[in-house]
């Protein structure tokens, strides 16, 4: 009888195939440095294309389901069980990394193949779920196919339109999906016994530490807003400079006032990544000015209180200026707890992999803070080099998504729900 470790492929098997199909998924990408892979897009539609051969490959029945995620089912012991839920989102940043999202679907895949591989079927069946939209680097928006599972989607957000002014609406209609059926894909809570996330950390920890895994205790609350300033554009060789109402100087000083606001705070982070102005040439006094807000922190009043006091300091500034500012919330999440019994037991898959368990919070979001309202979730961080991500240079080693892929598969064989919902 072999050993639970023996029963598996090394992390170097492991490891080797999950590289490689990292770097196949990162192929399908818009044009520039790193990855770009935003939803229903035929970058989408040629990664969920592969992900369903992967899928298919591992034994699983896989389709793309109402909302665009890219979906695998690996049944129990019997058919038509309540199901263990695997996975993370296949989307990207704008020239982001080719980990962040796509490995948690393929090492979910790797686990799958692996029992597959041995023939071995489990008292529960598994789903493996690859989330179309979770950066919301298209439409604003962000969890879209989580949410949608989960069943706290917001309608709402179906009028949201992209550079392009194309609806969220339109585009899913475009890639064959029916925005009308949103309502019926949420998922029952019965049928979910628990869904647990792989990921990269984003973060410094665990490369500091020496660890190739950490479990997460928790999600930030976070939420985007998009802040616009109207001033007056004019003649940049004319207008004396006391009679100027400048929207990028005004916007200047606001970013500078969201810096100082969110510094110093433990845990409290305050970012404009989005910029754009009008009328954009270099001899005219910019009139037009948006720009986008993304505040987070471990607690949602600590959060909120940043936001308040941003959002009175911006409009101070535009009196002061004489600018007009407009505000229009984005996108917000409230953070999460992850499940303790799911935290236990992937701390002790961990430890079986001989690793020291390390437990950290993540200032990053993941699908796992909407499947939360769904299911009991946990997440399982593999180091990352430098801790870097959201940029084309992020990285892992092939040795650590082995370990990951063991850990996880440990997890799945020894996984039972600890407590009714
Ligand atoms: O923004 C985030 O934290 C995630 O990458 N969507
Ligand atoms: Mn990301
Ligand atoms: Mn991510």
């Amino acid at each position: 009888m072999q050993s639970a470790s023996e029963s598996m492929p090394s992390a170097a098997e492991f490891g080797a195939e999950i590289m490689a199909r990292a770097d196949a998924a990162a192929a399908f990408s818009e044009p520039g440095d790193g990855v770009t892979r935003r939803f229903a897009t035929p970058e989408h539609r040629k990664a969920s294309d592969l992900i369903l051969e992967w899928m298919r490959d591992a034994g699983m029945e896989a389709w793309v389901d109402g909302i665009g995620n890219t979906v695998g089912r690996y049944e129990g012991d019997r058919p038509g069980l309540p199901a263990l839920m695997l996975g993370s989102h296949q989307d990207t940043v704008q020239n982001g990394g080719r980990y962040d999202g796509m490995l948690g679907v393929i090492v979910a895949i790797a686990c799958v193949k692996a029992l597959d591989a041995r023939g071995e079927r489990l008292p529960f069946a598994i789903e493996v779920v690859a989330f179309g939209d979770e950066e919301g680097l298209r439409f604003g928006t962000s969890l879209l196919g989580s949410e949608t599972l989960a069943g706290t989607f917001d309608i709402s957000e179906l009028e949201r339109v992209d550079d392009d002014a194309v609806s969220l609406a339109q585009a899913m209609r475009d890639f064959g999906l029916d925005p009308a059926a949103i309502p019926s894909l949420a998922r029952r809570p019965e049928d979910i016994l628990a869904y647990v996330e792989t990921h990269i950390e984003q973060g410094p920890v665990l490369e500091a530490e020496g660890l190739p895994l950490g479990i997460v205790t928790a999600i930030a609350h976070s939420g985007r807003l998009t802040v616009g300033i109207s001033g007056t554009a004019g003649h940049a060789g004319t207008v004396p400079m006391n009679r100027r109402h400048d929207a990028l100087a005004a916007a200047c000083e606001a970013v500078l006032a969201i810096e100082r606001r969110c510094s110093g705070i433990e845990g409290l982070v305050g970012t404009v990544g989005k910029l754009a102005l009008a009328p954009g040439a270099a001899n005219v006094i910019p009139g037009e000015v948006t720009f986008s807000v993304d505040i987070r922190a471990p607690e949602g009043e600590v959060r909120m209180a940043a936001v308040r006091d941003v959002c009175g300091e911006i409009e101070a500034i535009g009196a002061r200026r004489g600018v007009r500012v407009r505000f229009s919330d984005d996108h917000h999440s409230a953070g999460c707890v992850c499940t303790p019994w799911v935290m236990d037991q992937l701390e002790a898959a961990v430890v079986a992999e001989g690793i020291a368990p390390r437990r950290l919070p993540s200032g990053a979001g993941h699908d796992a803070m909407a499947m939360v309202d769904l299911t009991a979730a946990g997440m399982l961080f593999v180091r990352c080099t430098g801790g870097v991500s959201h940029r084309p240079d992020e990285a892992i080693t092939a040795e650590d998504a082995g370990v990951a892929a063991r850990a996880l598969l440990r997890f799945v064989r020894d996984f039972r729900v600890e407590e009714s919902r």
